[in-house]
């Protein structure tokens, strides 16, 4: 894990990159979303970020900020795979008293995290979550949004979590799943896009439904959680973010 400011010149195909994801088929307990991102170039970044401008996704990262920080008034919140940074600006923004910490493994999301939170202070590392120099019992509180789904051995990275946290205090976890009801998410979908432009309208379906076929289905989800040391401590929970209903919210919570 390094502390970073570097920017990524990678070449490469970045529509496709952004909108195909891994080719590799994932399997059980194995993602391979990760490399993808660690040579995510720089302009798929800004991309990424352009397309977090749409109105539903300005309204998830709100909710989830809202979410969070009433979870607690002060004390060190650490985001895992922050991306762009517009969960740490918003939280920023409803509770300047946290203080702020940032991990991703990729340094174009990096570079552009850092020009969004503009003054805002923020402690950006580069590395993954499965191997970190952070001390032990370090953090209040941890969130991780849409990234769980693509770490090489997952219960490492949660394990990882688990040595971070302060013991009693809870990291959330907000993940789509793969066994959703196909219905209900199209229709909420159309209403959400009902308010974008052209452009969103074409690209943000393809963006979710590859995100949502690349994610795991509650049950392997819980699988992982049950070997990991918070094995009886999780609890996951079906959400609507949005207006989408295809979000999972997993409390890990350090009792030992
Ligand atoms: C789909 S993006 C989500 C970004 C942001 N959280 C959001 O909600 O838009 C996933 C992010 O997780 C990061 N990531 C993937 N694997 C990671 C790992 N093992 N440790 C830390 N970050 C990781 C990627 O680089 C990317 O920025």
């Amino acid at each position: 894990m390094h502390y970073h400011d570097s920017i990524s010149q990678n070449p490469s195909d970045l529509l496709s990159t952004i909108l195909r994801g891994s080719s590799k088929r994932r399997v059980m307990g194995f993602s391979s979303g990760e490399s993808e991102f660690i040579k995510f170039p720089k302009i798929a970044a800004s991309i990424y970020d352009m397309m977090m401008s749409s109105e539903a996704t300005k309204r998830q990262v709100t909710e989830i900020a809202e979410f969070l920080t009433t979870q607690l008034a002060s004390g060190k919140l650490l985001d895992i795979g922050f991306g762009p940074g517009k969960l740490l600006v918003e939280i920023h923004r409803l509770k300047p008293t946290l203080e702020l910490y940032g991990l991703d493994i990729s340094s174009s999301m990096l570079a552009q995290a850092r020009k969004n939170l503009g003054n805002i202070q923020a402690n950006l590392y580069l590395g993954k979550i499965q191997e970190t120099d952070f001390e032990s019992d370090f953090f209040d509180i941890i969130s991780c949004t849409g990234s769980f789904y693509l770490w090489n051995e997952p219960a490492i990275g949660i394990d990882e979590i688990h040595r971070l946290l302060k013991r009693g205090q809870s990291a959330y976890l907000f993940e789509t799943y793969r066994d959703i009801d196909s219905e209900r998410f199209e229709s909420a979908l159309k209403e959400n896009l009902e308010r974008e432009g052209f452009l969103r309208k074409r690209i943000s379906p393809q963006f979710l439904r590859k995100q949502i076929r690349m994610t795991y289905t509650r049950e392997e989800m819980k699988m992982i959680f049950e070997e990991t040391m918070f094995g009886s401590s999780f609890h996951m929970q079906e959400v609507k973010i949005a207006n989408l209903p295809i979000w999972v919210r997993i409390e890990l919570t350090k009792t030992s």
